[in-house]
């Protein structure tokens, strides 16, 4: 059956005090809404963003990196249920499932959505709500039950009475919708409530007074439907990225030293045996190879492709790199824009001089097989050293230069005897 997602991203997000609209908030790099987009997008065939506050933005961002989804706009911002009928235009003769996400719940995987979709489609549901029980249930709505314990409704924490609020079974805001059957609830709900807004938590209760089946999917890792209202959420569900994605490097055979200094990014790949040493952060997409040694305190900053057996030492910042098997870079470097065969070797304090502020362009460096880089070294891109060519300590680089050269530019040293004794 062909599966359309719709994701909630138009609310303000005041709570994160912030000019940046919520869903745009980073992760390693990565926004909160790209890791909606990158959960849903194999299993669905299409998705709806849609977009309210800051839409301009969030439409960029979209349009920029995922190809099957389309923003729609909502404009007022009446609520979950005034947003999710923007589609309802778009989607008119649509037969297939609709799966409804936040884009402020970044922590959904893609199995758990698997599971979500088979279990409605095993209970043949007409409308499933993904569920989970948390010991502080406080600002999440809550879901009701009969006595025979099927689904009643849902009820704001605003709307709820005493006695709802100590529910603590609570909505994480994901829902599976059989469009033909459910499309019809989006022009009867209503704003009487608390907040005075169409809330997306109503179509449950349409859906039982209309004799549908409607049934909940009980999450077990409450983790997943963590929602991000305020920067501690933010700082909080980056720290359940990184730990997931730890245990995972670790269990292919990736050793971190120090779990608890060491932030490595979804998106990045390393091979068995490499050795990340404490106070490493490494962000955006990276692939890096077997064996390495990586750190302590090194930045990898996105778009590193490192090969096996290398070394990226303390306080080396590398970006947009491609480096070759048996490198070395072991200390105080920064490499960016740049190529770099094997067996070469980096010494400590040499940059890649990327970067013309006047033009504000940056250009490539690249130092082909068995290239030696004495101690503080200055590469002025762009700029190509050839196969095996030394360029000796102190140089500052700034034309290409051929194969098994030397390439030095340093002032002679002069000594000057007694020059401390005769001043005083
Ligand atoms: C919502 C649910 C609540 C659930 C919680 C899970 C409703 C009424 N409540 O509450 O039951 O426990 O999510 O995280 O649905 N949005 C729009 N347009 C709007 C309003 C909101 O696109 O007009 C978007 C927001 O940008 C956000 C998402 O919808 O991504 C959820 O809105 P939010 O205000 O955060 O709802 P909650 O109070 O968290
Ligand atoms: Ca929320």
């Amino acid at each position: 059956m062909e599966i359309k997602s719709v994701i909630l991203a138009a609310g303000k997000g005041t709570r994160m005090k912030s000019e940046t609209p919520k869903v745009l908030h980073k992760i390693f790099e990565k926004p909160l809404l790209g890791y909606v987009l990158d959960n849903v997008k194999n299993i669905v065939n299409e998705s709806f963003v849609i977009v309210g506050h800051h839409a301009q933005e969030v439409t960029e961002y979209v349009e920029k990196n995922y190809n099957t989804a389309k923003t729609v706009l909502q404009s007022p911002q009446l609520g979950t249920g005034h947003a999710v009928s923007m589609v309802c235009p778009l989607i008119e003769s649509f037969e297939g499932q609709v799966i409804i996400l936040c884009g402020d719940t970044p922590l959904i995987t893609e199995a758990t959505l698997k599971k979500f979709v088979e279990y409605h489609n095993s209970n043949n549901s007409d409308l499933t709500v993904m569920s989970t029980i948390f010991e502080n249930p406080a600002n999440y709505g809550r879901i009701i039950r009969e006595n025979d314990n099927s689904l009643k409704c849902i009820v704001e924490e605003k709307d709820a009475t005493t006695e709802q609020k100590a529910v603590k079974e609570v909505n994480a805001g994901i829902y599976c919708l059989n469009w033909k059957k459910i499309k019809p609830a989006f022009s009867q709900l209503t704003s009487n409530n608390a907040q005075g807004e169409y809330y997306l938590t109503d179509i449950i209760a349409w859906g039982k007074k209309n004799n549908l089946n409607v049934n909940a999917y009980i999450l077990e890792n409450s983790d997943e439907i963590y929602g991000i209202n305020s920067r501690s959420n933010l700082a909080a569900a980056t720290k359940i990225i990184n730990e997931r994605k730890l245990n995972s490097l670790m269990d292919n055979g990736v050793t971190i030293v120090d779990p608890a200094s060491t932030w490595i990014s979804e998106d990045t790949e390393i091979g068995a045996d490499t050795v990340i040493y404490p106070s490493t952060y490494i962000e955006g997409k990276n692939k890096i190879g077997k064996n390495c040694k990586i750190g302590p305190c090194a930045h990898l900053r996105g778009d590193v492709e490192i090969a096996d057996n290398c070394k990226i030492g303390n306080f080396v910042e590398v970006k947009k790199a491609k480096i070759s098997n048996n490198t070395n870079a072991g200390h105080l470097s920064y490499i960016g824009d740049a190529e770099l065969g094997s067996h070469v070797n980096i010494g400590a304090g040499t940059i890649t001089a990327n970067y013309d502020p006047i033009s504000k362009t940056k250009s490539k460096t690249i130092l082909k097989d068995n290239v030696k880089i004495g101690s503080n070294t200055v590469l002025v891109a762009p700029v190509e050293i050839g196969e095996g060519t030394n360029i000796g300590a102190g140089s500052v680089i700034t034309k290409n230069i051929g194969k098994w050269a030397l390439g030095i530019t340093r002032a002679p040293l002069r000594i000057i005897e007694n020059w401390v004794k005769n001043k005083v």
